[in-house]
């Protein structure tokens, strides 16, 4: 038997690239590749980028760079670029840099191995395609390989929002759900393999629709199918948008105890003039007003955010509007970004902020951001929490896991196996991360 080829994935990015890259990963172990973490002794290279903002593209491009002795050592070596800007530049890519043997966008990942065979054979292979199959049904996981105790779960893909800034609904398509009983199934077979949370993953995931025995289902109805899974023990998904928090989800954090208090709600902006022109379609109070009423289903529940500064025509008043709605929210986390022009996106056109400023702006938003974040973790000392364990930890004996509300939590003298819950005590706080003592 000739010896496997090997593979190496480097992902950009969302959680959503993650679940990709483990897919094609499978996809190509059908063709007998294997995965290497070294790209030195990889046969085929595949970048799974990112083209949110722009120096995600930009690094992809150097990084192609990169490999151009590895290439010239190696004539057989096949590189690939897949992900957002293979949907976005496929064309220009190949243009730009003669590398590349493969580009596939995120809609095709289930015709890689017949591309990676036109590709062995010398060919250049580009499909940037929104075909009308399901990619996931013929991306079936092959091997029941063994997993960790996390995984992501893609449920819907896609969005039609198209906020003014946002390449997603050009590069991920139209927003798609897929039916419940493939994900229901998806899901069992995880749990089987060791897995003990499951993270539903969508880009507008909270509009999940998809079908089911009577109809389609919402994503709380769905929820509930999954908290049946016997063996999976946590629910998380990410990520919503304020105007698809529909009431049956919310009643679900207050009910579902598998469902996690963690919730990802982007609001990007507090200044309405802001929002109305990043075409959100939601203001500042009704956004404040939809916190409170998820607040009050789960008083604990820890909510994160994504911001955008220096959007086109945001002033310092506008600014100072999304300090003082973040003020009134109180953030466990967030992620805050300075503008970045998306050509093709109907903000590209307007006026722009002075860099300078932006940068201004960000530093004194993450500043408060870091604040709260930094609050809200020093107030879970003396709580209890439970906690699964995904790794061991650096120093002898010591366990990391994750609490229910997704801080890093280091146990010491913990008995207790990788995947297993514990109920762990809270003794500190550090940089980033927390550390406990098992409760007896
Ligand atoms: N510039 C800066 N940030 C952006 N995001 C999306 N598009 C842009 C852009 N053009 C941010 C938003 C989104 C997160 C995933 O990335 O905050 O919620
Ligand atoms: Fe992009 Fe999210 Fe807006 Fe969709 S809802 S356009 S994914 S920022």
């Amino acid at each position: 038997m000739s010896a496997p080829k090997k593979l190496f994935i480097k992902t950009y990015g969302c959680q959503m690239n993650v679940y990709d890259s483990e897919r094609m990963a499978e996809a190509l172990g059908g063709e007998g590749y294997v995965e290497t973490k070294s790209p030195d002794d990889a046969d085929m290279i595949l970048l799974n980028t990112c083209h949110i903002r722009e120096k995600a593209a930009e690094k992809v491009y150097s990084e192609l760079g990169r490999f151009k002795g590895l290439k010239a050592e190696k004539p057989d070596l096949k590189i690939g670029v897949a992900g957002c800007v293979a949907q976005a530049e496929g064309q220009e890519i190949m243009r730009r840099q003669p590398l590349v043997d493969l580009v596939v966008g995120p809609q095709s990942y289930h015709r890689l191995p017949e591309m990676e065979a036109k590709a062995r054979e010398g060919e250049k292979v580009l499909d940037t395609d929104f075909p009308e199959e399901d990619k996931f049904e013929k991306l079936k996981n092959r091997p029941k390989a063994k997993r960790g105790p996390t995984a992501f779960l893609t449920v819907q893909e896609g969005c039609d929002k198209f906020c003014a800034f946002c390449v997603v609904p050009y590069t991920r398509g139209a927003e798609v759900s897929r039916p419940a009983d493939r994900i229901l199934r998806e899901a069992q077979d995880l749990v089987e393999r060791g897995v003990r949370e499951i993270t539903l993953l969508g880009q507008n995931v909270n509009a999940y629709h998809g079908a089911g025995a009577n109809g389609d289902m919402t994503l709380a109805q769905l929820i509930w199918e999954l908290d049946k899974v016997d063996g999976l023990e946590r629910i998380r998904f990410t990520t919503s948008h304020p105007n698809d928090m529909q009431d049956d989800l919310i009643e679900a954090h207050g009910t579902c105890a598998k469902l996690m208090p963690y919730l990802h709600l982007p609001v990007q902006a507090g200044s309405d003039k802001i929002l109305k022109r990043m075409n959100r379609a939601h203001t500042a109070e009704s956004y404040l007003r939809l916190i409170e009423r998820i607040r009050a289903a789960r008083p604990d529940i820890l909510i994160s955010g994504d911001f955008i500064v220096g959007f086109p025509e945001e002033t310092e008043a506008d600014f100072q509007a999304t300090l003082d709605l973040v003020e009134g929210v109180k953030y466990g986390t967030a992620y805050s970004f300075k503008y970045s022009t998306r050509p093709g996106t109907p903000a590209a056109e307007r006026p722009q902020v002075d860099p300078k400023e932006a940068d201004d702006r960000l530093q004194r938003l993450q500043a408060l951001l870091t604040k709260q974040q930094r609050e809200v973790q020093d107030s879970m000392v003396g709580r209890d929490v439970t906690v699964l364990f995904e790794k061991a930890g650096r120093l002898p004996g010591q366990m990391v896991g994750k609490s229910d509300y997704l801080h890093a939590v280091h146990v010491a003298d913990c008995d207790r196996a990788i995947g297993d819950l514990a109920r762990v005590r809270i003794l500190s706080s550090g940089a980033n991360s927390l550390a406990g003592a098992l409760i007896d």
